[in-house]
């Protein structure tokens, strides 16, 4: 089956064309990142605008990459949830008219289980597994059965790793993406410059949770208490947040691996990416000799291909979606029980 991937939730556009789930024919980004680097984050409305004006070149550039006519096309997946819901109505409205006009099935997808199917699309990964995803607005561990079944063991209670990336290169103007310039900052940094204290959670949340928030307010705003070095700069600042901010994650992952005796780990999401986390993962897997999978860096971030992947096993079993389909921006499952934004 052909099946046309199209990823608008947050501030990049992409289309992807894919061959049963696996061969991936084109991926198309096209990224919005100059737009939005001023503001140093995703203004929504702007996002949208966006989008709407660069969707239709963009499916055109994929099927063109692909060598694939429209009439080809088997059917359309499309993410539907989470994300912002105006970035993400212009994927869902644009998928649906394009079905209706090729007579061909669509489904919506879940971008979180996109990223966890994005590593599938590089390698035959069997299942189970303890699958990790880390990006903007998710940090998840969850126990991976089948596409279908995930069992979420553990969230962050508060910020998402991305997000404290985010808001630290933002406060001190590190650049934009967050992440990205903090882990190139960290290439030169000291990660033993500065000696921010690891959060400790209380009983009273899943043994896997993870929380961001406080160190994130640690580097903000304490950077001057937990200096051990008088000298430390901007890369130093990176390299040790850093540090701590995957080390945070390591501990919980081998508790689990060591819990549940999963023998592979499988990773995505865009701070999939980072220099650092990658090689720790490494290290870990190494440590607790299980086989990690962890996509090319373009398949971490977002990305059409990962959707029309999961797609094609959906729309492949008869799960088409109705015309009536619409978007969600956040979903529970995938958050904290214990932290509601704003609340
Ligand atoms: O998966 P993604 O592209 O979008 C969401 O679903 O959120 O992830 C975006 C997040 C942002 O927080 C961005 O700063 C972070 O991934 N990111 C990185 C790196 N590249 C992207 N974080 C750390 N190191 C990187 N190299
Ligand atoms: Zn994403």
């Amino acid at each position: 089956m052909i099946i046309l991937g199209i990823e608008s939730s947050c501030d990049e556009c992409s289309a992807a064309v894919v061959l049963d789930g696996k061969e991936i024919l084109s991926n198309t980004i096209l990224s919005q990142v100059r737009d939005h680097r001023e503001f140093y984050g995703v203004v929504p409305e702007l996002a949208s605008r966006l989008h709407t004006e660069v969707i239709r070149g963009v499916v055109d550039t994929a099927l063109a990459e692909a060598g694939i006519a429209y009439q080809e096309l088997d059917g359309i997946a499309v993410t539907n949830r989470p994300g912002l819901s105006g970035s993400l109505l212009v994927g869902l409205n644009f998928a649906k008219g394009l079905a209706a006009a090729l007579d061909i099935p669509f489904v919506g997808i879940d971008h979180i289980r996109a990223h966890l199917y994005a590593p599938h699309l590089e390698a035959d990964i069997s299942y189970p597994y303890l699958g990790l995803l880390v990006s903007g607005g998710h940090t998840v561990i969850a126990l991976v059965s089948s596409i279908d079944a995930i069992e979420v063991l553990g969230t962050t209670i508060d910020d998402a790793i991305g997000e404290a990336f985010d808001k630290i290169a933002k406060y001190y103007r590190f650049g934009y993406p967050g992440g990205v310039a903090v882990d190139t900052l960290a290439l030169t940094g000291d990660p033993d410059a500065y000696n921010f204290p690891k959060p400790k959670l209380k009983n009273i949340y899943r043994k896997y949770d993870v929380s961001y928030s406080g160190l994130k307010t640690a580097v903000i705003n304490q950077a001057d208490k937990f200096r051990v070095k008088a000298d430390a700069v901007a890369a130093d600042l990176a390299a040790s947040f850093q540090k701590l901010a995957v080390s945070i994650i390591i501990e919980v992952l081998e508790e689990a691996l060591a819990d549940t005796g999963m023998q592979r780990l499988v990773v995505g999401g865009g701070v999939a990416a980072n220099t650092r986390l990658r090689s720790e993962l490494g290290s870990a897997a190494q440590r607790n000799d299980v086989e990690l999978f962890i996509p090319s860096r373009l398949l971490c971030t977002d990305n059409g291909a990962m959707i029309a992947g999961l797609g094609y096993h959906l729309l492949k079993r008869g799960d088409y979606a109705k015309y009536s389909e619409t978007v969600t921006a956040r979903v529970d499952a995938f958050k904290s029980p214990v932290w509601k934004k704003g609340g």
